[in-house]
């Protein structure tokens, strides 16, 4: 069934918000009377505060898709999660944070090297939210089957989440030659699916690449909850002009979590000779025992940050810390970064990786 032949996308259907809206009426109503009856609470018990939580998740995800879509139902359903093999860690994150459940998924492989996955059970009527990062061009192929499978299960309405975009920093071609690889990879992704949210692409502008609604999700501010608490007249630093705007949201985050010093921004001029060269001019800033934190959107070979790591012990800073949305960390990157001398690495879980510190699932939460 296309999206054309869909009978949950026809006009003279109820809209389904109201009834979600109808059950969140009732749990204000639940709310007020505890009030009226002086109970300590107008706190909800935890699983009345889940459903609470799931209906809102819900009753979003509707708007959004009734608004943009012209979606509309008739039955009141959460909507499901559905995890990519890469985002399992996010995926439950994000079920714990909105109460939404998660459909049983699993992943094969054929002999002759070939995935299928398999979602369980009957998603007619049901609204999908597909969780799938694409670090790996298997990893494309099977976001394409998942949300293939839930079309194919009944899906009526899918939204996709790409926590990591994979080929989103090829926006250009730029040798004659070369395809733009990020809006090809968009335009196939937009086929199944009537929304997207990627979180923190290398540019905001490839959302343009999607043929669906496409916005970025800013998990950058989530950046400041693992660093250290005490951080000595920090400096946030960014490896080049690009990333200064995140390094000045994670000084603000870290300004906002306690009463240490706020912390002053500041960048480097990169210049990127090869795809594993690149040379990093120090800023003015005085950095002589001062703890540094280099911000950046990916480490991926961990060139850029071991260089900027390197030229601060140089200018003997005191300690130097790396955040970054997404912890690539391909091959040897993380043993470059020990070597260059880091205090810490902290990444968040759009890629499962050791240093996954913090989950984006809030960020993508408010979003849907
Ligand atoms: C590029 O502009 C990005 O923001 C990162 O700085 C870059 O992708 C990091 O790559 P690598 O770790 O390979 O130096």
């Amino acid at each position: 069934m296309n999206r054309r032949d869909n009978p949950h996308k026809t006009a003279d259907r109820t809209p389904y918000v109201d009834d979600h809206h109808r059950g969140r009426d009732v749990l204000r109503t639940l709310r007020a009377d505890r009030r009226g009856r002086g109970l300590l609470g107008a706190r909800l018990s935890r699983s009345e505060a889940r459903t609470a939580r799931t209906n809102e998740a819900g009753a979003r995800l509707d708007r959004t898709l009734a608004t943009e879509s012209g979606f509309t139902r008739h039955r009141v359903a959460s909507p499901m999660i559905v995890s990519g093999s890469a985002s399992q860690s996010l995926a439950a994150a994000l079920a714990a944070e909105t109460g939404l459940p998660l459909v049983e998924t699993s992943y094969e492989r054929f002999t002759d090297g070939e995935g299928i996955v398999r979602v369980e059970g009957d998603l007619a009527g049901e609204r999908v939210v597909v969780v799938a990062a694409t670090p790996t061009d298997a990893a494309h192929v099977e976001l394409l089957q998942l949300q293939d499978a839930v079309r194919e299960a009944g899906a009526s309405a899918v939204v996709t989440v790409l926590p990591y975009m994979g080929y989103a920093r090829q926006d250009a071609a730029f040798d004659p030659g070369h395809p733009i690889s990020a809006r090809a990879v968009a335009r196939a992704v937009s086929t199944g699916t009537d929304r997207v949210l990627v979180v923190n692409p290398h540019k905001a502008a490839i959302c343009e690449f999607f043929s669906v609604p496409a916005e970025p999700v800013d998990a950058a501010p989530l950046l400041a909850e693992p660093l250290p608490d005490a951080l000595d007249a920090p400096l946030f630093l960014a490896p080049d002009e690009n990333a200064l705007p995140l390094a000045e949201t994670v000084r603000d985050a870290n300004a906002g979590r306690g009463d240490g010093e706020p912390g002053e921004i500041d960048y480097f001029e990169k210049t990127r000779l090869s795809s594993t060269e690149v040379e990093v001019a120090p800023s003015d800033a005085e950095v002589a025992g001062r703890d540094v934190v280099v911000v950046d959107d990916i480490v991926a070979t961990g060139t850029t940050m071991s260089e900027a790591i390197a030229v601060l012990g140089a200018r003997e800073a005191a300690r130097v810390f790396v955040a970054c949305v997404h912890p690539v960390l391909a091959g040897n990157a993380r043993t470059k970064l020990e070597r260059a001398g880091v205090s810490g690495v902290f990444g968040t879980d759009t890629l499962e990786r050791a240093e996954s510190a913090v989950s984006v699932a809030p960020a993508v939460a408010e979003k849907l």
